[in-house]
């Protein structure tokens, strides 16, 4: 059944129509794809587009490949900085292979599959905080006797420990960099970690528990996925798929349809935390699941800290949160949220920055937009205010915000995932990494999903990467103009829309872009979270993999080719950009790797270092 506004799936079968439709959107592609869709609609054969411009990606293309280890190009290097269970202090166990660890020895080690990370500064120390966004059950409860689930109370603490954010001093020691094991500033924080909750949500009705009747204070983060770093030197830890750890005790619980937006289900996801900690227990604690869905704000300098909840920010699977400064000091924060259907949202501060200044609640008030994509290649932030949403305050936007952005109608989009803004101009990139169900099923809102606009296939395997410019160059501006910096496809396979934009080739496929940052001189670094069977469709993919992009000739060029059955995602840079930190995340989820240990270890997610040869700085 389709939902209002959008016509049946086998409605639109007159010819004509179709014909029409194609040539229109054909005329439309061309003008909003930057770098041209690929050969079936210009009609020739696409290299990238570097045209006569001398490369600035100065590094030999790494080949697709399906190897169990991390391939970067000739003339680099890479090593481990960092694998879960590795002990943050020395009176923690070595990880052990056979166990996989306790909940005592999981609480004093790194969590489990790495995400999103940023490098801080104290001086001449390095500090790295790292999300660590779910556990792989099979491999985190695997092992002799493992079941892929949880057996007891202590698997449970083990479970909690696992997710979080990981912060951790490292040193470079011969060109080597590793932990620094008792470091003063290592952490961590996990799911039972005490947190404040800040911003106008605070002490809503809706966030009222039985363990916390202000509605002030929460237990933990988890599925902790993409980042944010703000210039003040604090961490922004954001909360994706928070839904799938709660359950209901009562299997008759009627949900309520606020909480289905979610997703949330009377079965969690095989965590099994409701066995063990009531509060994720749906019938008994139903607004528990209201005070997650957040970004969560960490001084990684001060362990003593309370995490801040920052509901200013909105409640959604929220993939990365990119700060940019505007012209007048206020702080925009671009965020997706990563579901099919859902949308993209910009945050503006009432205050503002000053260097050196107080900014610590910078992230406290503000004003929330959602993003509605126009043709033509325009498109305006939709205020998400009462009057505007037909949300009683600002509290309840801030809580039930996937609502507040359908009732002003933005775009619901290919599952926005991270957001990268550009150093060196005023130009922001978002990953729209995947949607099959884009012009077939509305979202959980029941917002249609048509094909158009910055979504431009049909059932959309392959993913594209969008980008948009603030008029005159001001982040707060209301207008924005955009296009697709890159529709991922399979030029080898396909000679339709699934062939790609022009500067996609079959040296340089590949499909669902998922992380994304720029580095210091404006080249911007693409991950992929997609299809690694290599074959069909994603024939020549190989594994997933990270690329670097030209912003201003459309050149892709692959940099680095990741482990069996991973996902590539998370970077960092070292202070004089001579290490480049990337996070290989659930390396054989479906058992195909040892990576990193060999032989018949466990894959671990890891955190590695790359760097040059010759010394150089990279990006
Ligand atoms: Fe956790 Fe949207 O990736
Ligand atoms: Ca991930
Ligand atoms: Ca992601
Ligand atoms: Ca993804």
């Amino acid at each position: 059944m389709a939902a209002a506004g959008e016509p049946p799936e086998d409605a639109a079968t007159d010819f004509g129509v179709l014909a029409e439709a194609a040539l229109a959107r054909r005329e439309f592609l061309e003008k909003t794809v930057g770098f041209g869709i690929a050969a079936f609609v210009l009609g020739a054969a696409a290299p990238a587009p570097a045209g006569d411009a001398p490369t600035r990606l100065g590094f030999k293309a790494v080949p697709a490949n399906g190897l169990d280890t991390v391939t970067v190009p000739e003339g680099y290097s890479w090593h481990i900085v960092a694998r879960w269970g590795d002990p943050l202090w020395s009176d923690g166990p070595a990880f052990d292979p056979a166990t996989r660890g306790t909940g005592a020895s999981q609480e004093r080690a790194v969590g489990d599959n790495n995400d999103g990370m940023a490098l801080f500064t104290d001086g001449p120390r390095s500090i790295l905080a790292v999300n660590n966004e779910y556990v792989n059950r099979s491999i985190f409860y695997g092992g002799p006797g493992g079941t892929g689930r949880p057996r007891n109370a202590d698997d449970v603490r083990k479970g909690k420990a696992g997710h979080g954010v990981s912060i951790f001093e490292i040193a470079d020691a011969g060109g080597r960099w590793s932990i620094v094991q008792n470091s003063p500033y290592n952490r961590r924080i996990t799911a039972d970690t005490p947190m404040q909750i800040t911003g106008p949500a605070r002490g809503h009705d809706l966030l009222k528990t039985a363990a916390d009747p202000s509605g002030t204070r929460s237990l933990g983060t988890w599925n902790n996925c993409g980042n944010g770093r703000t210039p003040w030197g604090t961490y922004l830890a954001c909360e994706e798929n928070f839904n799938g750890y709660f359950s209901s005790s009562d299997p008759a619980w009627e949900i309520p349809a606020e909480l289905r937006r979610y997703g949330l289900r009377r079965r969690d996801r095989g965590y099994g935390w409701a066995h063990a900690d009531e509060r994720f227990d749906l019938a008994r604690h139903p607004n528990e699941p209201n005070r997650a869905g957040y970004v969560v704000e960490i001084d990684p300098l001060d362990p003593a800290s309370t995490p801040r909840k920052r509901t200013a920010l909105g409640r959604f699977k929220h993939e990365n949160a990119e700060v940019v400064v505007a012209g007048d000091g206020r702080v925009v924060v671009y965020m997706g949220d990563d579901e099919r259907g859902e949308f993209l949202y910009k945050f503006i501060s009432r205050g503002r920055y000053v260097a050196g200044g107080y900014n610590a609640d910078l992230l406290e008030t503000g004003e929330l937009f959602a993003a509605r994509f126009e043709d033509g290649g325009r498109g305006r932030w939709l205020a998400l205010t009462p009057a505007a949403t037909g949300l009683a305050s600002e509290a309840e936007i801030c809580v039930h915000t996937r609502q507040a952005a359908s009732a002003v109608r933005a775009t619901t989009m290919d599952r926005p995932e991270w957001v990268a803004a550009n150093p060196t101009k005023a130009e922001v990139y978002c990953c729209l990494t995947n949607n099959r169900h884009r012009g077939r099923k509305p979202n959980a809102g029941g917002d249609a999903t048509p094909v158009g606009g910055p979504n431009p296939r049909a059932a959309n395997i392959y993913g594209q990467i969008v980008r948009w410019t603030p008029d005159g160059g001001d982040h707060l501006a209301n207008g924005f103009r955009w296009d697709l910096f890159a529709v991922a496809g399979n030029p080898a396979v396909h000679a339709d829309l699934r062939a790609g934009s022009k500067n996609i080739t079959p040296a340089n496929m590949f499909n669902s872009p998922d992380g994304l940052a720029f580095s210091a001189g404006g080249l911007i670094w693409i991950q992929t979270d997609g299809n690694y069977s290599n074959t069909g469709d994603f024939a020549g993919h190989g594994n997933n993999q990270m690329l670097v992009g030209d912003p201003s000739t459309g050149e892709v060029r692959r940099f680095m080719v990741g482990p069996r059955e991973c996902e590539v995602t998370g970077t960092a840079w070292s202070t004089d950009r001579r290490t480049l930190f990337v996070g290989i995340q659930h390396p054989g989820e479906r058992g195909h790797s040892h990576f990193p240990d060999g032989g018949d270890n466990p894959p671990r997610s890891s955190v590695i270092a790359i760097t040059r040869d010759d010394g150089g700085r990279i990006g």
